[in-house]
């Protein structure tokens, strides 16, 4: 008999991208996609996004343009299942027919997993959760597909959320953020407007850009990025590299906040080309999950670490990504150059003035919650497309030595 489990990943799947549309001024065009859509009442989500009246004016041009509306701005950051079954709740009440998602990954999430919940029956979201085991492909199979449209209008620049086919949430009582997915589950537009990603606070934007970079990253060294995703996600590690500082000291800089709405959807888009992430998002969604800690910021503050572990695995492809950052390696070896680009993202971190490590002074992680979160990551996608395999007393050390 021939083993016919040769390769780890025989076959490598690509995930739909939705329609993009980007550039200044394309919230503008909001209801008539919802229209196009066929949608006639949209459930807006969000977090609120107080202060910027980004919510005003989206609700204004969906109402004048003929579509009525309903808010649902009760989520918050890693967006929680009982935040996200009270949004179901009202917009079965409002008898909407139709997300408009306005915000970052949480919101955009959220509107994913409503239409996955409408679609299946009412069920809890948790229901819709992906893992290694049982196996996804199995698990995929028994879930009805998202039937309603979503418009997802972004407003950071960074998750990509708008143009993948999942969501990242936090099942509460599990304390375990976890992965839901469906047939049908991405946008059917991702709207990306500088004119709305500008107005972003500074931190907001300095977390947000690197969950963008830490995409452009992982999706590259992982086991299972292949040509698709190759030059995608090279750029999108050039752009961030060279426009993140300024777009997060100075949003108003037209060329950098541009230049950074392409790099996080290019980002999303490399993950879906089949790439996946690896053992930052994994460890990085499980602290999210104990201590509610922003998502970017995680992933910014144990890079080095998670990257440091991966080292040996993957040197030639740290040292392409130094080359594009438009480093000059000539005269270095691919070991020199892949050691180049830990001291390039250390000094990008400190320029961004977010500090690698001390998850317990930062986060108040502690060291008995590591054996919960290893555990978890075991059965994440993230710790199967990772380049080195699932180790887990080396996972344990890696945590220890960013407590
Ligand atoms: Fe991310």
């Amino acid at each position: 008999m021939i083993n016919k489990q040769i390769f780890e990943f025989p076959i490598i799947y690509t995930n739909p991208i939705p329609r993009i549309a980007l550039g200044w001024g394309a919230h503008e065009t909001v209801a008539d996609e919802c229209k196009s859509a066929g949608m006639k009442k949209a459930l807006i989500v969000t977090s609120g996004l107080k202060g910027t009246g980004i919510i005003d004016e989206i609700k204004g041009i969906l109402n004048h343009g003929g579509v009525a509306t309903e808010i649902y701005d009760k989520i918050t950051s890693n967006p929680k299942d009982h935040e996200i079954m009270a949004g179901y709740k009202l917009f079965k009440e409002c008898q909407c027919d139709g997300v408009v998602a306005v915000g970052g990954g949480s919101s955009i999430d959220t509107g994913k997993c409503i239409r996955v919940i409408d679609a299946n029956g009412g069920q809890d979201v948790t229901n819709f959760s992906v893992f290694l085991d049982p196996p996804f492909e199995e698990t995929l199979k028994k879930m009805k597909p998202c039937t309603i449209p979503q418009i997802s209008v972004v407003t950071t620049s960074g998750t990509g959320a708008e143009v993948t086919s999942w969501a990242a949430i936090s099942n509460t009582k599990a304390r375990a953020k976890v992965l839901v997915s469906a047939p049908n589950i991405p946008s059917t537009i991702a709207i990306i407007d500088p004119l709305l990603v500008r107005l972003q606070p500074r931190h907001i934007a300095a977390w947000t850009g690197f969950d963008a970079l830490a995409h452009a990253i992982e999706a590259f060294v992982t086991k299972v990025q292949g040509p698709y995703a190759y030059g995608i996600l090279l750029r999108a590690n050039e752009l961030i590299y060279k426009n993140l500082r300024e777009f997060t000291y100075n949003r108003m800089d037209k060329d950098a906040c541009e230049r950074m709405c392409w790099a996080s959807t290019m980002g999303g888009i490399g993950i879906g080309f089949g790439a996946g992430a690896g053992i930052v998002h994994g460890l990085g969604h499980q602290i999210s999950a104990l201590t509610d800690c922003h998502h970017g910021l995680i992933n910014a503050v144990i890079m080095l670490a998670g990257e440091r572990y991966n080292q040996p695995a993957i040197i030639e492809k740290l040292a392409a990504l130094t080359r594009a950052m438009g480093i000059d390696t000539t005269g270095m070896t691919e070991w020199e150059a892949a050691d180049c680009w830990f001291d390039e993202i250390e000094q990008l971190l400190e320029d961004l003035e977010i500090t690698p490590g001390q998850v317990n002074q930062q986060f108040g992680l502690e060291e008995k919650d590591l054996d919960h979160i290893v555990k978890v990551y075991s059965n994440d996608f993230c710790s199967q497309g990772n380049p080195k395999e699932f180790n887990y007393d080396e996972c344990i050390d890696l945590l220890k030595s960013v407590l």
